[in-house]
């Protein structure tokens, strides 16, 4: 006779995942079964021998896989009745609710309205891709940081990492930052995050609450724009022009704070004049809102010295001063520093805390060596000697091929340029970017950042991942598309558009 509750197990075979020992593989099998409610509490599992048979497996997997399921209190083994389910399981039964039909959190809901970034790389199988990402590293520097790595691994403790940070790294920054951006400040007030984008996130738990306004620079950097959006800020934008931020036209009052990049305008690279620069602090004086100065990439520079920090003008203690290694050393190391106000400090610590207890120790702690010996700034001038030849390459291919189509703004800084097209219309760029990727071309539009699209359409154009021959052909390749979306009309021969000395150098004024 069967026993009470006896029934068979549904779908034998049971179908395995592949993963591990095949006595583990059954385990999970059977618990899904029994954790979808196929199989009622009180049900006998078929015989070991049975199963074994039906599986292709010996006898003895079988035995492993139900006491795997004993173990986890799933089924219960007696002497001469056989391996039943337990019961008491109805939890476990409810069917499953639609993890789509509510988002867990407000924040969650306002994050998935966000669609890819237009910013973020096309993907590996774009041959000449000119994204905006990464900087060179050339194999000696590998070997160097291989090394640090190592040394630092053996040196630091294996307990939690200091919150605030690895406190050689601390102490290198603060020599670096007042030596190179002007920034004198004490070990106490830096904290290193986990990348410029730790730092958003933390700012934005720390000072904003849901509603509060934060203002951002037109053209935006859009993954500030998206994390503070998130978070549920009030996010306006306030215009740049050739001197950066128009200061006359933020609010008198109300925001919270403004997020500058004064040093190379994100995308634009305008450099914030120094009049504007006062004006800005004066603002934020008044109004009691925190400037967040995004210090991205300002160890770029081909000619001249970078202006310092708009941290080292600051009188009051106003500004919140970010700076990143993802492009000094590389995006994936996910390291970056805050010069915070004192005042903010300790609320700024908290939230570190309770983000994640403090960033790795090994790579801080190999990076405090690599800044504290000055290795860090030697490898940075090599990079700019080598994004400069890049950067060259690339305006004068540009500049040949495509004459008078394009125009850029020269602002000898950074790892992009922009450039803007004289004749093609937003159509016309949509057509080019899809060509241009039908032939291992990788453009990127910067309209995307401007709350309107400016008048002619442009485009972000990084050079720092390509080598000068790829860069070469990327230029070849992209007058070569455009010709083909350009209007017949439009067209002319190209040796009408030799080029003309330097870029005309205006971006064209947003369209009202
Ligand atoms: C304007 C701006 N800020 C900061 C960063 C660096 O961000 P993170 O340090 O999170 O890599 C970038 C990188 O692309 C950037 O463009």
């Amino acid at each position: 006779m069967r026993p009470k509750h006896q029934t068979t197990v549904p779908h034998l075979p049971l179908p395995l995942d592949g993963h591990g020992a095949l006595a583990e593989q059954i385990a999970r099998a059977i618990k899904r079964v029994i954790l979808e409610g196929k199989l009622p509490g009180g049900t006998v599992l078929p015989a070991t021998r049975a199963l074994a048979q039906i599986q292709g497996v010996s006898r003895e997997t079988v035995v492993v896989a139900y006491e795997l399921l004993a173990a986890e209190q799933l089924v219960t083994a007696r002497q001469g009745s056989g391996t039943r389910v337990m019961e008491n399981l109805a939890s476990a039964r409810t069917p499953r609710s639609s993890p789509r039909s509510r988002p867990p959190s407000r924040f969650a809901a306002r994050a998935r309205v966000f669609g890819p970034s237009s910013i973020t790389s096309l993907g590996p199988d774009v041959r000449y891709n000119l994204h905006y990402g990464s900087p060179p590293l050339q194999s000696a520097f590998y070997r160097t940081w291989r090394r640090k790595l190592a040394a630092a691994a053996l040196q630091v403790d294996c307990g939690y990492p200091s919150v605030a940070g690895h406190p050689a790294l601390r102490n290198a920054l603060c020599d670096y930052l007042a030596r190179r951006r002007g920034v004198v400040t004490r070990p106490e007030q830096v904290f290193i995050v986990g990348g410029t984008q730790q730092a958003f996130a933390l700012l934005a738990r720390v000072l904003l609450d849901e509603g509060d306004c934060a203002i951002l620079e037109e053209p935006w950097y859009e993954i500030a724009w998206r994390t503070l959006t998130a978070h549920g800020a009030k996010v306006l934008t306030v215009p740049t022009d050739r001197e950066g931020l128009v200061v006359d036209q933020l609010p008198r009052q109300g925001p919270r704070l403004v997020l500058v990049t004064p040093s190379h305008q994100f995308p634009s690279g305008v450099v914030m004049s120094l009049r504007r620069r006062l004006a800005l602090l004066e603002w934020a004086r008044r109004t009691e809102a925190w400037i967040v100065e995004d210090d991205y990439d300002s160890e770029f520079r081909y000619q001249g010295t970078p202006p310092p920090a708009l941290r080292s003008l600051d009188m009051h203690d106003r500004v919140v001063y970010l700076g990143t290694f993802s492009k000094t050393m590389f995006p994936s190391m996910r390291l970056g520093y805050v010069v915070c106000p004192e005042s903010m400090c300790d609320d700024f610590l908290r939230a570190k805390r309770f983000a994640d207890m403090g960033c790795p120790s090994i790579e801080q702690a190999a990076l405090a060596t690599f800044v504290r010996s000055r290795q860090f700034e030697r490898h940075v001038e090599r990079q700019v000697r080598e994004l400069a030849v890049r950067r060259n390459v690339l305006m004068q291919e540009l500049r040949a091929s495509l004459g008078d189509e394009l125009v850029f703004e020269d602002t000898h800084a950074g790892m992009h340029l922009v450039a803007w097209f004289t004749r093609l219309d937003y159509a016309g760029l949509a057509r080019l970017i899809a060509l241009a990727r039908s032939t291992g071309l990788g453009l990127y539009p910067i309209h995307p950042s401007y709350t309107r699209r400016p008048r002619h359409p442009g485009l972000l154009m990084g050079f720092a991942s390509l080598g000068p021959r790829e860069l070469r052909e990327a230029a070849r390749l992209l007058a070569q598309c455009l010709r083909k979306v350009l209007p017949a009309a439009a067209r002319r021969p190209p040796e009408n558009r030799l080029p003309r000395g330097p870029a005309l150098g205006r971006p064209p004024v947003t369209a009202n």
